[in-house]
């Protein structure tokens, strides 16, 4: 949960998509976190789809109707989304798709960052979020992050250590989650949407 004492932070929800044993993901995620988590302007949660246990595909229902899952909260209290993810076999791993599938409402009228990484910085796994996120009303930016071979860019104290364009693409894409979260959160609030299915 987030630990952020600020007023009124905006929340972001950094997913942890890769549940491999042996994976870069921890160290991407932690890379792509530490300049939300200097910044007084976010409260960030983490979620490592490796430590929760989402329902069974064979329960899913679509729009929104199935059981809220045990991550459910922590998605509806989001501001905006985060996803870190490799690219396998030029798309998303399976678990970051069923853990978009096993939510709806939680996603609505939110913006999402993606931070892909793989051979070439995923980015095939970043154009399917836009497309599979577009079905939920939520926002990709315009800037994706994509970290090209980030096994080759450890440190000895297994640290991420990318190259100037990553850095940059990062600082960017935040300040359009930012921008994306606060004018979301606001019309949420004023101005709800009524959605009916
Ligand atoms: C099943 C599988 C499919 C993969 N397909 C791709 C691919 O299409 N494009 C790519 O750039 N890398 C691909 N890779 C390589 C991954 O980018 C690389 O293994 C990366 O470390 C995976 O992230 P992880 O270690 O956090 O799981 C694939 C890896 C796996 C396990």
């Amino acid at each position: 949960m987030p630990t952020h004492d600020q007023p009124d932070p905006l929340r972001i929800v950094v997913l942890q998509g890769s549940v491999r044993s042996e994976r870069v993901g921890p160290a991407v995620a932690d890379w792509a976190i530490e300049p939300l988590e200097v910044s007084e302007e976010f409260a960030v949660d983490v979620i490592d789809l490796a430590k929760v246990t989402l329902p069974d595909p064979t329960d899913l229902r679509p729009g929104g109707k199935g059981e809220p899952s045990e991550i459910s909260p922590r998605l509806e209290a989001a501001d905006a989304f985060m996803i870190i993810t490799p690219e396998y076999n030029r798309g998303c791993p399976s678990t970051v798709k069923h853990a978009i599938d096993c939510h709806f409402l939680e996603w609505m009228f939110k913006p999402v960052l993606p931070v892909t990484y793989g051979v070439y910085g995923g980015l095939l796994a970043a154009e399917q979020l836009r497309s599979v996120f577009a079905e939920l009303h939520a926002v990709t930016t315009r800037k994706a992050v994509g970290v090209a071979e980030p096994w080759s860019l450890l440190d000895q104290h297994g640290r991420l250590q990318p190259g100037p364009t990553a850095v940059r693409a990062l600082r960017l894409g935040i300040r359009e989650l930012s921008w994306w979260a606060s004018a979301l959160r606001h019309q949420r609030r004023t101005s709800p949407f009524v959605w009916q299915p």
